[in-house]
């Protein structure tokens, strides 16, 4: 693996913190790495709205758009959404459905996939929206990368994505657990065959 693209949607941080988290493991590792986001035209408005949220905006809104060139030439995808409704976030599901111009050529066969997912709470259907990220890569004959908890030290997530969980106010940031899993991840995903 020499080329990973990493495309993420966020409002109040989280998923953009973990998102830079893999950037910066990935770099650690030589590979050549692109963080990008998805479009959101309300995100200044949004992320203004909650104290906390106001954090990691000029950060965010310094993050490159995503650019399909770049995808298309990256060896794997690691995408991260935040649950709406149990599902990826309607920005999410937009950037997803741009897919729809390389599908019929099979442009993305044979890629990595990679999901990761942030939630209010573990009753809140995080799981399917990492499940959500998982089919669309399917659809386009990308490879689920699944990892099991049991290769992580001291955390569990599905095994099908990592999945954090930022409380009901949505200010638990990812700590140096989650941090410490994301490079074993990446460390797994620049081994494997
Ligand atoms: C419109 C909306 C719908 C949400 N729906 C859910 C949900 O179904 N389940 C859940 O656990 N959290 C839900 N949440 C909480 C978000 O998942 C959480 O705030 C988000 O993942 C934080 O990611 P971010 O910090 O990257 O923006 C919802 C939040 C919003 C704004």
């Amino acid at each position: 693996m020499q080329k990973v693209s990493i495309v993420f949607h966020s409002v109040s941080g989280n998923n953009y913190l973990i998102a830079k988290a893999f950037y910066d493991s990935l770099k650690n590792r030589n590979i050549d790495v692109n963080l990008f986001k998805v479009r959101d035209d309300d995100f200044e408005k949004l992320a203004n709205t909650f104290e906390f949220a106001k954090k990691y905006k000029d950060e965010i809104m310094s993050v490159s758009l995503y650019d399909f060139n770049e995808l298309l030439d990256s060896d794997a995808i690691i995408l991260g959404s935040p649950t709406y409704f149990g599902n990826v976030s309607a920005e999410m599901k937009s950037f997803m459905d741009e897919f729809a111009d390389y599908w019929p050529d099979a442009k993305f066969y044979g890629k990595k996939l990679f999901a990761f997912a942030c939630a209010g709470t573990p009753e809140g259907g995080g799981d399917m929206c990492l499940n959500a990220i998982n089919i669309f890569g399917q659809h386009l004959g990308m490879f689920n990368t699944p990892i099991p908890s049991n290769l992580l030290e001291g955390i569990s997530f599905p095994a099908y994505g990592l999945l954090h969980y930022v409380g009901d106010n949505g200010d638990i940031r990812p700590d140096e657990k989650v941090l410490k899993a994301i490079d074993k991840i990446c460390e797994i995903l620049c081994t494997q065959k």
